[in-house]
């Protein structure tokens, strides 16, 4: 396994998992943890041994940001040129489903890394927000975007204009939340969503995920029309004569995500 300077990878049956790992910077996002988070997740992504992948960190913040002495002295011109964020925005294209375990802080880029991945599942103890108004700035990495189509504007203007941050239940009833579970249950909550994403049909999650993506970009006709091709073209693999053909039968399918 690949040795990391940011975070720690690690496998676990069919799922991969990444811990961002910056403790005294609250795991803050610099553009070495960006870079090392992207290539851990493609090369799980590039894996066919691996169905799924748990984003975490630690009990005290998921991420608190973007590292914000890193870009405190930059341009906008080396921010364009260097694409500060370019990572992350590769991070949004992985083809595995990703599922992002939260406890503690996940504040401005941290809040955003989590709506980048496909599930999140909150600690009671998580606190999401988009502080950056009070840097002067604004969400650099999909939060105006992501954001608002997650809890529509109201909400999404609340956090971003007035820089607040929302409690782990108050982000479950806005829509920004998938599960909240008590700090304690947090990984292994995680880790069971996680298998069992990675026990189905490696080629219908990577459709599932890509019709998903496809519903959050474009209109409900294209959308449907997507859909209406994807599924059709899942009818070609072995998987999905085995997952019927189990089910007349009664017993489990055995998938060779083929
Ligand atoms: N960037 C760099 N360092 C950070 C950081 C960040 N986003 N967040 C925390 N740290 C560092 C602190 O500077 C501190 O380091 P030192 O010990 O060297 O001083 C260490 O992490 C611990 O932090 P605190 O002492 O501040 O811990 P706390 O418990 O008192 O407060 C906190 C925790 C409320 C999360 C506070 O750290 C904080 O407000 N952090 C910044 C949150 C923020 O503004 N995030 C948005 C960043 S901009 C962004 O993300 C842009 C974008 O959209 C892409």
């Amino acid at each position: 396994m690949t040795e990391y300077e940011t975070i720690v990878t690690e496998t676990r049956g069919r799922v991969g998992w990444i811990t961002l790992n910056r403790p005294d910077a609250l795991n803050a996002l610099n553009s070495v943890l960006m870079r090392e988070l992207l290539a851990a997740a493609l090369a799980f992504d590039a894996d066919e041994g691996i169905g799924a992948i748990v984003l975490t960190g630690s009990e005290r913040a998921f991420a608190a940001g973007a590292d914000i002495k890193e870009m405190e002295s930059k341009s906008g011109l080396e921010m364009i040129m260097s694409d500060h964020f370019g990572p992350l925005a590769r991070f949004a294209d992985v083809r595995t489903p990703v599922v992002a375990a939260v406890a503690g802080y996940a504040l401005g880029g941290g809040c955003e890394l989590a709506m980048l991945c496909d599930i999140i599942i909150a600690a009671d103890t998580a606190t999401f927000g988009q502080p950056e108004v009070n840097l002067a700035v604004i969400p650099g990495i999909g939060g105006t975007q992501r954001l608002l189509r997650a809890v529509g504007y109201y909400k999404a203007a609340d956090l971003v204009l007035t820089g607040r941050s929302l409690s782990a239940d108050e982000a479950e009833r806005a829509g920004l939340v998938s599960r909240v579970v008590p700090a304690a249950e947090l990984l292994a909550e995680a880790g069971r969503a996680a298998d069992a994403i990675a026990a189905k049909s490696l080629p219908s999650v990577f459709a599932a995920k890509a019709a998903l993506d496809a519903g959050m970009e474009t209109t409900l006709a294209e959308g449907l029309r997507f859909e209406k091709h994807v599924f059709a073209a899942l009818f070609d693999t072995a998987d999905q004569k085995e997952g019927m053909t189990a089910f007349r039968e009664k017993r489990a399918p055995e998938f060779r995500h083929r």
